[in-house]
């Protein structure tokens, strides 16, 4: 492929295999506005697998490598090498995978959580800063819903006025209607239940990361000092699933977070309130192209994505309102901004998760961490 003869942005991946949803995920978002060319990849730890995932994408069984070090070695070397790749593995592989990417100037896209653990974040985040030549993005998608960033707009421009309480939670059941016992819990839970995978908290890392981002991402505050209360499987499967974090924040306002992955039923169940000194905001993952705005005077208006009277949300909305326009339309903005940041076709202001975030939310995790190990209230930091 002669990168002279295409606008678009060469990328590869690394993990998003066979059985990976979010692989696929993250192929359909990089395709949506076309702005991406996969180009090569790493789809396993197991080459073989690798190698015949790579070929049914269609990839150059020259570039469907190995493992990601040959991958970053063999792609910098390339005149027509990939300029972005994606990294959508378990947790505690993020940081030394994208790590070897920066090393050789090729930017980076990945999942959540930023890093395994707070050790590997700041190892992490110092490797970014590092690099001018390289930029990050952070896949907390839920932060690209046009009413999402409607609510944060709505947010700074003081339509709440001063956000003084916030309740965020994000509710999964990865229990595939089973009672987790020891004889189950590897053949369910898999490498959620693996420390060393997982990284230090399985209920934190994987879900609670994506509510406290949104937290911080609308209500513009971060948690100065929390309080937490983890809960494991049980003794014996000493696996995070719950989570219940009070927190306080740097401009005095108050929350609470709640996330849990073994709570039966909880079917994406990620919903948060703002409550300001001038009215509150509500929004619901399984109804993203709402937000419920109740002025503390005055009836509640439901605002809806793309809409006369949601104008933010129309630079993030694809389809017209009236339309349904749901999850991966959201991811896809994320990979949208990005082309634009990397092109530097504009100098408008971009709204996707970075490297700071990242930190922020490995931070608070560590926190909760030691919170609820010390039972005490610790500082975020
Ligand atoms: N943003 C979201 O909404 C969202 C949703 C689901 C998962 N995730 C994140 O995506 C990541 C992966 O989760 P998952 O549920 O897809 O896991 P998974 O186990 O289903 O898939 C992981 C894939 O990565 C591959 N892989 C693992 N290590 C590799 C390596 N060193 N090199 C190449 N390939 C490797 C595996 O073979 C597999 O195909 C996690 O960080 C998770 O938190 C994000």
């Amino acid at each position: 492929m002669n990168a002279m003869r295409s606008n678009k942005i060469f990328f590869g991946i690394v993990g998003g295999g066979p059985n990976s949803w979010i692989g696929h995920v993250h192929r359909i978002a990089a395709r949506f506005d076309n702005r991406y060319t996969l180009c090569a990849g790493v789809f396993s730890r197991n080459k073989n697998i690798s190698m015949k995932f790579g070929a049914s994408l269609g990839l150059d069984p020259n570039r469907c490598y190995s493992n990601y070090v040959e991958m970053a070695l063999k792609e910098a070397k390339r005149k027509d090498g990939i300029k972005v790749v994606a990294i959508m593995t378990p947790p505690s592989s993020h940081q030394r995978i994208a790590e070897k990417f920066i090393e050789k100037n090729i930017n980076i896209i990945s999942d959540k959580p930023f890093a395994g653990d707070i050790l590997q974040a700041k190892k992490l985040y110092k490797k970014i800063k590092s690099n001018k030549k390289i930029k990050y993005a952070l896949t907390h998608n839920y932060s690209a819903y046009p009413m999402v960033r409607e609510a944060k707009k709505m947010v700074e421009l003081g339509k709440i006025g001063k956000v003084e309480y916030l309740n965020v939670e994000y509710i999964q059941d990865w229990s595939e209607g089973e009672q987790i016992t020891s004889k189950n819990a590897k053949r369910i839970l898999k490498w959620k239940m693996d420390k060393s995978i997982v990284g230090c908290s399985a209920v934190l890392n994987e879900i609670g990361s994506h509510a406290y981002h949104l937290a911080i991402y609308i209500s513009g505050q971060k948690a100065k000092k929390i309080y937490a209360d983890i809960e494991q499987i049980s003794k014996k499967i000493k696996c995070d699933k719950n989570a219940r974090v009070l927190m306080n924040f740097d401009n005095g306002a108050k929350g609470q977070l709640w996330t849990n992955v073994l709570a039966k039923g909880g079917v994406y169940g990620l919903r948060i309130r703002v409550y300001g000194s001038k009215g509150s905001l509500e929004w619901i993952q399984n109804d993203p192209n709402y937000l419920k705005f109740n002025p503390s005077k005055g009836a509640v208006i439901l605002k809806e994505r793309d809409f006369y009277f949601s104008k933010f949300s129309k630079k993030f909305s694809r389809v017209k309102y009236g339309h349904p326009e749901g999850y991966l339309d959201a991811f896809a903005n994320i990979y949208k901004e990005f082309a634009d940041f990397l092109n530097n076709k504009s100098k408008k202001k971009f709204f996707f998760p970075n490297e700071d975030e990242g930190l922020e939310t490995a931070k608070f995790i560590n926190a909760c961490k030691i919170s609820s190990n010390k039972k005490k209230w610790v500082e975020v930091k």
